[in-house]
């Protein structure tokens, strides 16, 4: 299965494109420069032992089975746009958090369309599932991390399963939290996490439900 990380360059990104591809999948970074999507792939390529592929967003999402959305979300509808027919019929996963700072706290923001997952749906004609908001980027792209933690996942279709198989394999316990409706349910833990974090100086926390 080919699975493109679109604006795969960041901190996210390296988690998933090391954990994927020592796992068997083609991993495709993306990016808005090639020369960039290359120099990082060859570097996430270098720590995995496996090849990583890194070419522009366009290119990754033509390629790819799957696709992650892993820009920030404030960028990340302009680009879908774009992408449009290379992801048409694809499954694409969106771990966008829409979230600002005020007076030192973080925020959910709440979009119109409900959630940002359920605006990319709506910018895209793909089947979006919703999950990995709650991973800590840098703990996640360290392969000393045993990945134990909880993911909660909402989609509409059976591309959820397809998703849920894919962060199985990395460790996760998937754990099905409803429709895509669901989804800004999700999308808000991330800020409750960062305030938590901040203020009681815990590093990064990921979610277990016990
Ligand atoms: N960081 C976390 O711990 C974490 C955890 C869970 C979920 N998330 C979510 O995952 C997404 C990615 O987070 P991140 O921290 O990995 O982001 P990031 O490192 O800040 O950015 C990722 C990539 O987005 C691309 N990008 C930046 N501005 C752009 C623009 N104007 N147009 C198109 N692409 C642009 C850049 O790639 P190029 O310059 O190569 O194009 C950049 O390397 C966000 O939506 C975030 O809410 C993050």
């Amino acid at each position: 299965m080919k699975i493109a990380l679109l604006g795969g360059t960041g901190n996210l990104g390296k988690g998933l494109a090391v954990r994927l591809s020592l796992l068997g999948y083609e991993v495709i970074v993306g990016s808005r420069s090639e020369e960039k999507a290359l120099r990082l792939a060859e570097e996430y390529s270098k720590v995995a032992g496996v090849e990583v592929k890194g070419t522009v967003n366009s290119e990754a999402a033509k390629l790819c089975d799957v696709a992650f959305f892993t820009i920030p979300w404030e960028h990340v509808f302009t680009t879908a746009e774009s992408l449009r027919e290379e992801l048409r019929n694809k499954i694409v996963v969106s771990p966008l958090v829409p979230m600002k700072k005020e007076n030192g706290v973080f925020m959910y923001v709440r979009l119109p369309e409900g959630s940002a997952a359920e605006k990319l749906a709506k910018t895209l004609d793909s089947k979006v599932v919703a999950t990995f908001h709650s991973v800590p980027a840098a703990r996640f792209a360290d392969l000393n991390e045993k990945i134990d933690w909880d993911l909660p996942l909402c989609g509409d279709d059976e591309a959820k399963v397809i998703v849920a198989e894919i962060a199985e394999k990395m460790g996760f316990r998937v754990l099905d939290a409803g429709p895509l409706r669901n989804s800004s349910l999700l999308e808000s833990v991330t800020p409750l996490i960062i305030n938590i974090m901040a203020r009681n100086k815990t590093g990064e926390l990921a979610i277990k439900f016990v």
